[in-house]
Parts: structure tokens; sequence; C-alpha cells
């Protein structure tokens, strides 16, 4: 069987829900933080290589400048400082080749160097030589071939930075679209989970509320004494348990009330009917003692023998309903010396099968080892086992199995249970036989359960029958011992 759906993981489920959407739009909006960072970070390096490019270009510059001044004649310092913009230049190159990855703008950048190598090629091989030998015709046309390389790096360069601002521009675009992208979603997760949230508080009022919402008014209902209220037990979870505990509280209260009115009405019905016994008793006593002077005066044999046979067998017929009458009505107690019940259960069916030899009856008892003892009156033990044992009997004129168990309650009771394999007892009549009179039997009295319910429910036990029609009987009394403080 599948076990119920607990309280507990639908509401681990539900809040695990809620907790796991906004982890989710936490780890987003995370991960969007990291992408702008990242694209600021890039920002930065593309600003770091502009920078670095203005001085390249500015170095340039520098050098055409002191390239100039040699032409000019300005003395082997202008070498010097030429040769210092020389490197400040390279150092530029490469703090741009650090900064740059993209290929295009890494291409742009090789050109540079290209074009910067050209210019001091021109200045090494074409230019000082030229100075040196003092040939000045040639200053001018290698001065022009000068600004021409200028005007390419300064033109690669320009070509460069504005591919770098474009690049910034994109850049920040994209930080700002993804700030804005994490800006909505994380409104709009939030604003899911809340409706997550709500729908979940919403579910749980349902599957939750709403039951012990039903419990409360079964309760209260039952607190009204409406004790065949019923709750629905549809309810996968412990509360579909606590229903059918409450359904089966409700209907263990409405046995016990039943119970509670039939014996309140036996009890009136023995009062009753121990007073007619009282009053018949002796009367009878009487017409007994008569008839058995006139047996023994009649003629042996004779008509009036015969007669008087059957007034003394209707006479001691009667005296026993009377007997058992006034047995209804006496009161059940315990005794101080205690009683074997396994003793008393071995006598009623030794009696039984010699009075009923006939029957084929095959009896099987089984019996916890040692006495069972039960401080209450052996004729109260006898009346319940020689009624069970009877019964079961009566059942089975065709033969058939009885079983008689018995054994200890482990709080110093008896429990016993009478079983047989005879008529069954009817669904409509299971209600009734316990009741004095019902009988189903032409010669019975209706007396014998009767009694025997008494007896069971005086000492404080209970007796319990379970029988399909055709299918036997089975009978199980459990008696109590005497509880701390009960009196004999
Ligand atoms: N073991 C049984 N199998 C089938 N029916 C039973 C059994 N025990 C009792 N009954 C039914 O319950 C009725 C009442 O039983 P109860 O012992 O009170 O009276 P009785 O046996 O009819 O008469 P009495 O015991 O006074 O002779 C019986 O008439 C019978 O219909
Ligand atoms: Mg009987």
């Amino acid at each position: 069987m599948m076990g119920p759906h607990k309280i507990g993981s639908r509401l681990m489920l539900g809040f695990g829900l809620v907790i796991l959407s906004f982890f989710g739009v936490a780890a987003y909006s995370y991960l969007r933080q990291q992408d702008v960072a990242g694209a600021l970070e890039e920002i930065h390096k593309v600003e770091e290589a502009g920078k670095a490019g203005l001085q390249l270009a500015n170095y340039a510059r520098e050098k055409y400048i002191h390239e100039a001044h040699v032409l000019l004649g300005g003395g082997p310092g202008h070498e010097e400082h030429y040769q210092r913009a020389e490197e400040a230049m390279e150092r530029w190159l490469c703090e741009m080749r650090s900064l740059l990855t993209d290929p295009e703008e890494m291409h742009l950048l090789e050109e540079l160097d290209a074009r910067g190598r050209d210019f001091d090629r021109h200045f090494q091989e074409e230019i000082l030589p030229v100075v040196r030998r003092g040939e000045q015709e040639s200053f001018l046309p290698l001065h022009h071939k000068t600004e021409e390389i200028l005007d390419d790096i300064l033109a690669v360069n320009e070509t460069l930075s504005s591919r770098l601002d474009a690049r910034i521009e994109n850049t920040a675009a994209f930080a700002r679209g993804a700030s804005r992208q994490a800006r909505t979603v994380t409104l709009v997760s939030v604003a899911v989970a809340t409706l997550l949230a709500l729908s979940f508080s919403w579910l749980l009022a349902g599957s939750i509320v709403a039951p012990i919402r039903k419990l409360v008014a079964g309760t209260e209902a039952v607190g009204r004494g409406a004790l065949n209220t019923e709750l629905a037990v549809s309810d996968p979870t412990e509360l579909g348990q606590l229903a059918a505990s409450f359904n089966r509280m409700t209907r263990e209260l409405r046995d016990r009330r039943e119970e509670l009115v039939r014996a309140r009405h036996l009890a009136s019905l023995g009062e009753l009917a121990a007073g007619v016994a009282h009053e018949i008793n002796n009367p009878i006593s009487v017409i007994l003692g008569y008839v058995q002077t006139l047996r023994k005066e009649a003629a042996p044999g004779g008509s009036m023998a015969d007669d008087l046979a059957t007034v003394e067998a209707e006479a001691l017929q009667c005296q026993r309903i009377v007997r058992d009458l006034l047995d209804l009505a006496r009161p059940v107690d315990r005794v101080d010396e205690p009683m074997d019940v396994r003793e008393v259960l071995e006598d009623a069916l030794e009696t039984a099968r010699r009075t009923r030899a006939g029957a084929a009856v095959k009896v099987r008892s089984s019996f916890a080892e040692g006495p069972l003892l039960l401080d209450v009156e052996r004729r109260w033990l006898k009346q319940l086992a020689v009624n069970l044992v009877n019964n079961a009997y009566e059942a089975m004129p065709e033969g058939g199995e009885l079983a008689v168990e018995a054994g200890p309650l482990p709080d110093g009771g008896v429990h016993l249970v009478v079983s047989d394999t005879g008529v069954g007892i009817p669904a409509e009549h299971m209600d009734r036989i316990f009741d004095p009179f019902f009988t189903t039997k032409g010669a019975g009295t209706g007396l014998g359960l009767a009694i025997c319910y008494r007896v069971v429910t005086a000492l404080g036990g209970r007796i319990d029958v379970a029988s399909r029609q055709g299918e036997g009987a089975r009978f199980a009394v459990s008696l109590p011992g005497r509880r701390p403080g009960e009196t004999s």
C-alpha cells in the first residue's frame, strides 16, 4: 500500500518550490551582475587602450619633430630625443597589445607597429646617412616622405581609436541592457514567486484547514450527541487517518451507548422478571413437593403416574425458568476464593458430551497451561460455560466441530472463546440474541445469553459475537481480574 501523503512532505514541497524560485531569481540576478561587472572591466581596459593610443600619437608626432630638427641641423641631441620618443612609442604599443584582444583591433595595432618601423627605417637608413653626408638637396623629399608616414600612422591610430570608442559604446549599452533585464526579471520573478506563495497558502488552506474545519464540526456534532456523525476519510494525509479514527471513535461511542441502553433495558426487565419469579417460586416448590409425594403413592405404570410425571416435568421446567429469571436479577459479585475457569469449562463440556451422546460433535479444546483463576462465584462461571456450550451443541444438530479456548489476560483476568460450525446467526437476529426471551428454539427460554451478557457486563468484561448464517458462530468473552479497590 502506498503510504499516506504526509502533511509534512506537502509543506516541504510547497515551501521548497517558493524557496527554489527565490533562489533561481537570486542566481539569475547574480549572473547578470557578473555580466555587468565584466562589461565595466572591459570598458576600463578599452579606455586604457584609448589613452595608450593618444600617447602613441603624441610620441609619433614627437619623433616627427625630432626628425625635422635633425634635418634642419639641430645637432646630435635630437637623434637621442628621437631615440627616446621611439622607445616610448614602443612601450605604448606594448601596453596596447596587452589590453586588446579583438583580432580587427590587433590587426590595426600591427599596422601601427609596421608604420612605426617604416618611420624608423626611413630615419635610420635614409635620413641619417644623407644628413651625415650633408646632401641638402635630398632633405625636402625625405621630409615629405616622413610626413606621409606620420599621416599614415595618425590615420591608422584614428581608425583604431574610433573602433575603441565604438566598443566602449557597445559594451556600455550591453551593461545597461543587462542591468535593465536583471531588474525586470527580478521584479517579474518576485511577483511570480509571491503568486506561487499565495497559491500555495491557498492550497494549504484547502487541503489542511478545510479538513480540520470538518473535524471540528464533527466533534461539535458529537458533543451535541449526534453519534452517527461520519466524516469522509478520502483525504490521503494524516488528516484522513484522523478522520478515520474519529469515525472509529464515534462508532465505539455508539456501540457503548447501545450497550448502555440494552443494559438498562435488561436491568428493568430483570427487576420485573425477578419480582414475578419470586412470587412464582414458592408455589412451584409447593406444587413440585406435592407432585413428587403423589407420584410415590400412585400405582406405577398407571395413567395417573404418567400424568403426574408430565406435571412434574412441566413444573421442573417452570422452576428452571424461575431460577434463570432470578439469576438475571441477582447481583454478580466477586468472591475471595478464586475459581478455576478451566475446570468449569471442562465440566460443562463433559456434561454436554454425556447428555447429548447422539450428536456427532467433535470437541477441540485448547487451554493455557495451569489453572485459570478468577474470583467469581462458581455458579456464574458455570452459567456462562454451560449456556455457550449448549448453544453451540444446539446449533449443530447434524454434528460439527466445537472449539473451546481459554487463557489468561494480562490484567489477571481470563478470556474464553466458544466457537462452532453450526447453523450460524442471521444478521437480523444479531441485535437481539442477548435479549431476554429471544429464542429461535421450540424448547428454549431465550434466557441463556441474557444471563451470560449480564454476568459478563456485571464483571466489567465484554462478550463479542461473530457469526454468519450457515457458517457457525464464535463467542469471545473476556473477564477482567479484580481491579484494585474493587470489593467482593
Ligand atoms: N452458537 C449459536 N449458533 C447459532 N445461533 C445461536 C447460537 N447461540 C445462540 N444462538 C441464537 O440465539 C438465541 C438465543 O440464545 P439463548 O441461549 O439466549 O436462548 P436459547 O438457547 O434459545 O434458549 P435457552 O438457552 O434459554 O435454552 C438462540 O435461540 C439462537 O437463535
Ligand atoms: Mg441457550
